[in-house]
C-alpha cells in the first residue's frame, strides 16, 4: 500500500461530496492514518460519521476554523497526540467566499468579502503549513486544490479566482520555509480539478474516478516550478509520502 504507516491531516471534509473526503478515502485505502477538521458545530456529526467508515477507528475529528488562531493551535496539538508520530502529509481543501461576491462585476467586490476569501482560501495554507512543519520530523508533503479560474477569467468565479491565484503563489513560496529541524517539504503540489466534480455521485467518489488532475505541478526546494505529470489524482497520492 502506498501510504502504509503514514500519518496525515486532512482539512476540508464537509460531507461525502467533499473532494477532501474523496482524497481521505483513497488515502485510507492506501493505509494512511489521518486527523480531520470540521468547521463549526453543524458539521461535527457529519464528519464524524464519515470518519467512522474508514479502517482507522482512532482517527481524530476535531473543530478547526482556519480564521481562529487558538483553534488552529489546539487542533494541531490534538492531531499530533492522536497521530502518535511524525506527520507525513497535509491536505488543504479549503475555500470560501460570500455568495454575493460570486456574481456581478468584480469591481463591486466588497473590502470585507475580498479579505475573507483571501483569508480562508489562501492565507490558510501558510498558516496550516507553519503548524504542520514542526510535526514533519522526517519531511512531509502538502497538497492544495486550485482551479483554472486563477489563471483565466471564469464568469462569476470573481473573488475566488483572485484567492486561488494567491493560493498558487503561496504554495510556490512554501519551499522557502525556514530551515528548522523537521521542516522539510519534499514537494508542494497543486491540483486543478474540474467543476463537474460537484455532481458526482457518492458511488463515483473514489479519488481515482472523480478527481481528474488536469495539471500537477511540483515545487522542490531550489528548483523552479515544473510540470511533473498529467493523469489521475490517484497518482498524486504518490506525493503524499
Ligand atoms: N468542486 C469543484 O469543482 C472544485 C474545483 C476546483 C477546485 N476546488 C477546490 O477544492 C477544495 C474543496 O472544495 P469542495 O468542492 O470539496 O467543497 P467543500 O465545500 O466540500 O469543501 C470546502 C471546505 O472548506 C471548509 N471551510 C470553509 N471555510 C472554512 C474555515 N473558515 N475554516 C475551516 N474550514 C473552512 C468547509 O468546511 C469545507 O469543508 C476547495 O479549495 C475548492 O476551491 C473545487
Amino acid at each position: 500500500m502506498l501510504l502504509e504507516g503514514k500519518r496525515g491531516i486532512v482539512f476540508g471534509v464537509a460531507n461525502k461530496r467533499s473532494i477532501a473526503w474523496a482524497i481521505a478515502r483513497a488515502a485510507a485505502a492506501e493505509g494512511a492514518r489521518m486527523a480531520f477538521n470540521f468547521q463549526g458545530e453543524k458539521l461535527e456529526e457529519k464528519v464524524k460519521e464519515l470518519a467512522e467508515t474508514i479502517p482507522d477507528k482512532t482517527a481524530l475529528v476535531a473543530p478547526c476554523d482556519v480564521t481562529r488562531d487558538e483553534e488552529l493551535d489546539r487542533f494541531f496539538g490534538e492531531a499530533a497526540r492522536a497521530l502518535g508520530g511524525p506527520l507525513d502529509f497535509l491536505v488543504h481543501c479549503i475555500a470560501f467566499a460570500n455568495r454575493e461576491e460570486l456574481s456581478g462585476a468584480f469591481v463591486d467586490v466588497s473590502r470585507a468579502g475580498f479579505l475573507l476569501a483571501q483569508e480562508v482560501s489562501a492565507f490558510s495554507l501558510p498558516s496550516l503549513c507553519k503548524r504542520a512543519a514542526p510535526l514533519m520530523e522526517k519531511g512531509g508533503s502538502v497538497v492544495a486544490l486550485t482551479y483554472l479560474g486563477s489563471e483565466r477569467v471564469v464568469p462569476n468565479y470573481n473573488v475566488m479566482g483572485v484567492a486561488k491565484a494567491s493560493l498558487e503563489a503561496s504554495i510556490r513560496y512554501l519551499p522557502l520555509f525556514p530551515d528548522e529541524p523537521g521542516a522539510v517539504f519534499h514537494e508542494a503540489l497543486l491540483l486543478e480539478s474540474p467543476n463537474a466534480l460537484r455532481d458526482v455521485s457518492p458511488r463515483d467518489a473514489a479519488l481515482a474516478d472523480v478527481v481528474r488532475v488536469i495539471d500537477v505541478k511540483a515545487v522542490r526546494p531550489g528548483r523552479s516550478l515544473e510540470l511533473v505529470m498529467d493523469g489521475e489524482a490517484q497518482q498524486a497520492l504518490c506525493y503524499l509520502k
